[in-house]
């Protein structure tokens, strides 16, 4: 089988970006994305495509680009799937900024974890009722799909989008009323105050996490608990 990679390329960030297209035979119905990015920077035919990759099993989140116009992992995007078509655009995520090819600057979106101080100072107990909340954030990779396609998330805004309300969503239900209240003031800052609801980051989340009643627990605990609890 053979499918055109149309790759959208820059060598950095305050380069021209342009598209190389790139024929590339497979055999294995298998075969992702990634892989064909791994085989083509092998093969040293181009010059080495620049992108991230860990796990290759839809575990760490690094591969995180648009393909077929889809945020979604390089991993988990079968070439297959667009076999009908003979081609897919790859392109990085456009919410963050560029540093070459497919790679992007994601710091924000870490900067958004340490600026809310998402650790405990002190341990905590399991609490029997917060066991399935904790689990499902738990599943969260800092891909940053769900911010690609929020509409209110950009970088340098207040609002932190779902990939900081899914962290914060563990925490929120595990602590106790007294310490929760500095989370609670962030949770209502930088994500329930900005959040329109749409909920484009559960449909599109490629870990498969209930966004939704992440944020209706987090809504409860840090919103209205503290307003009328
Ligand atoms: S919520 Fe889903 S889409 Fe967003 S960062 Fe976590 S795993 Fe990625
Ligand atoms: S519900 Fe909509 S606005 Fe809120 S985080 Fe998800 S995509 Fe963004
Ligand atoms: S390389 Fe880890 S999710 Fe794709």
């Amino acid at each position: 089988m053979q499918i055109r990679l149309d790759i959208l390329r820059r060598k950095s960030a305050i380069d021209s970006p342009y598209i190389q297209s790139i024929d590339f035979a497979y055999e294995d119905k298998g075969e992702s994305v990634a892989t064909a990015l791994t085989k083509i920077n092998r093969s040293g035919t181009v010059s080495p495509i620049s992108w991230e990759c860990s796990c290759l099993q839809k575990k760490c989140g690094a591969c995180a680009m648009v393909i077929g116009g889809v945020p979604r992992l390089a991993c988990d995007a079968k070439l297959c799937e667009f076999e009908k078509a003979g081609f897919v655009r790859v392109e990085p995520l456009k919410k963050f900024p560029v540093i070459a090819d497919l790679t992007v600057d994601r710091s924000a979106m870490y900067d958004a974890l340490r600026e809310i101080r998402l650790w405990l100072e002190k341990g905590l107990a399991p609490n029997e009722g917060s066991l399935d909340t904790a689990y499902e954030a738990s599943r969260c990779l800092q891909c940053g799909c769900c911010l690609e396609v929020c509409p209110n998330f950009y970088v340098g805004g207040r609002f932190y989008g779902m990939a900081a309300g899914v962290p914060m969503s563990k925490l929120l239900a595990q602590l106790d009323k007294a310490d929760r209240q500095r989370l609670a003031k962030e949770y209502s800052r930088h994500f329930y105050a900005g959040c329109g609801k749409s909920l484009a980051c559960k449909s599109i989340c490629p870990a498969g996490i209930e966004t939704d009643a992440l944020m209706v627990n987090s809504n409860a605990a840090a919103v209205f608990k503290r307003l009328f609890g």
